[in-house]
């Protein structure tokens, strides 16, 4: 029923470095990221609330003389290579680019790097929403400034891996997953605050409660296309809504009352889009609260409340993520679910007790292949410890 997990073995990945490579490695990992509730506000410097899931990607490394990248997926069984003294030469595969993007902004952040024999292992599933990417970023920027030896700047490794979001794979994406891989805290959710960036660990004071992610197996082509135009709507409404109040300089300084007084000035969509942040910024501050009172009912229902703001005011949910949605909704066991992430696909997030995962599980799994023919997978998570190295 569930996506049972094969232990993940050092060892072995030291040992196929090795025979790779012909030399010992490092071996670091980051995390994936489990979203509790603040969606599409990290970009309009609101607030978020996930955590890392105990899901991680894991990197050999170890340093060369010379500025080459040899990488090899050992998920993908594919390798590339790359050189940072000559220009970037696409196409590339995707993965590659974000392995690149990062070193490369690494590197114009001022920082010397080495180049670097790499293998990588992952425990997480691509495209399922749990920011495989950020992991990947995370993990290799890590190693790549390990192995350089210079001092890690958390905060600027989070950063470069953003931009090389942007800059190398076109997704226009906040901080939010690269932050989670980067500072998350073992069993706490973090509150950041995407405009100071201020990080507060909050624990996850649930113990009857499991945090459960469910892939709909499904990414739809609209994804990246429609996170950009979202973006650019908020950026719109925000030039808009600053001409009768200066003082707003993202969708963070727009209140329920400027909405109510000068939301009429938007046209309708741009309003919807402005409830969907202003509204979801306030729940996440609610849903901070409620953690580590451990009142998961309140928990829940604002994760519900979540959930119907994304689809209605916001359109970035779609029929998969509503039906796994609702199948949840109507298990005896789950206080709330959502979907999670940027949306069009990838996974929802419920907050389900634990006497009653394997029915949840069974009838969630049930219903949804019957309502789509797919069959979803069901990931109990952990909350997890940000990016380290492994003895
Ligand atoms: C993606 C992006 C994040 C965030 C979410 C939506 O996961 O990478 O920065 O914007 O979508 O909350």
């Amino acid at each position: 029923m569930f996506e049972r997990q094969a232990r993940f073995e050092p060892q072995a990945l030291r040992s196929s470095f090795r025979q790779l490579y012909g030399k010992e490695p490092r071996l670091f990992s980051a995390p994936g990221r489990v979203n509790l509730i603040g969606e599409h506000t990290d970009y309009n410097e609101g607030f978020v609330l996930p955590m890392a899931a105990d899901r991680r990607t894991y990197v050999a490394a170890a340093s060369r003389d010379d500025r080459c990248f040899s990488v090899y997926s050992f998920n993908l069984e594919e390798d590339g290579q790359f050189e940072l003294n000559k220009k970037i030469s696409p196409p590339r595969k995707r993965w590659l680019a974000y392995i690149e993007g990062v070193a490369r902004l690494l590197v114009e952040k001022g920082i010397n790097l080495k180049g670097a024999d790499i293998a990588i292992s992952s425990e997480l599933p691509m495209g399922a929403g749990l920011s495989s990417s950020a992991a990947l970023e995370i993990a290799v920027g890590f190693a790549l400034l390990k192995l350089t030896e210079t001092r890690v700047d958390l905060m600027q490794l989070a950063q470069a891996a953003q931009e090389a979001e942007h800059l190398f794979v076109g997704t226009r994406s906040g901080l939010m997953d690269q932050l989670t891989a980067t500072f998350a805290v073992k069993n706490h959710a973090l509150l950041i605050d995407c405009r100071s960036l201020e990080r507060k660990a909050t624990p996850v004071n649930l113990p009857a409660m499991a945090v459960v992610v469910c892939d709909t197996r499904i990414k739809h082509e609209l994804a990246t296309s429609a996170y950009n135009e979202r973006r650019h709507e908020c950026e719109q409404a925000v030039e808009i809504l600053r001409k009768k109040k200066p003082t707003i300089r993202s969708l963070r300084d727009v209140s329920i009352d400027d909405l109510e007084q000068y939301g009429g000035l938007l046209p309708e969509t741009l309003q919807r889009r402005v409830r969907h942040v202003v509204t979801e910024n306030q729940r996440t501050l609610l849903a901070s609260e409620a953690l580590p009172r451990g009142d998961a009912d309140r928990l829940g229902q604002l994760m519900y409340e979540s959930h119907d703001s994304l689809r209605n005011d916001y359109e970035v949910s779609c029929r998969e993520l509503d039906i796994m949605v609702a199948l949840a909704r109507q298990q005896e066991g789950v206080s709330g679910a959502r979907m999670m992430g940027g949306g069009f696909g990838g996974s929802t997030v419920n907050l389900v007790r634990r006497d009653t995962l394997e029915q949840f599980a069974r009838a969630v799994s049930d219903g949804y292949t019957w309502a789509t023919g797919l069959v979803p997978v069901v990931i109990p998570v952990e909350a997890d410890e940000g990016v380290c190295e492994l003895e």
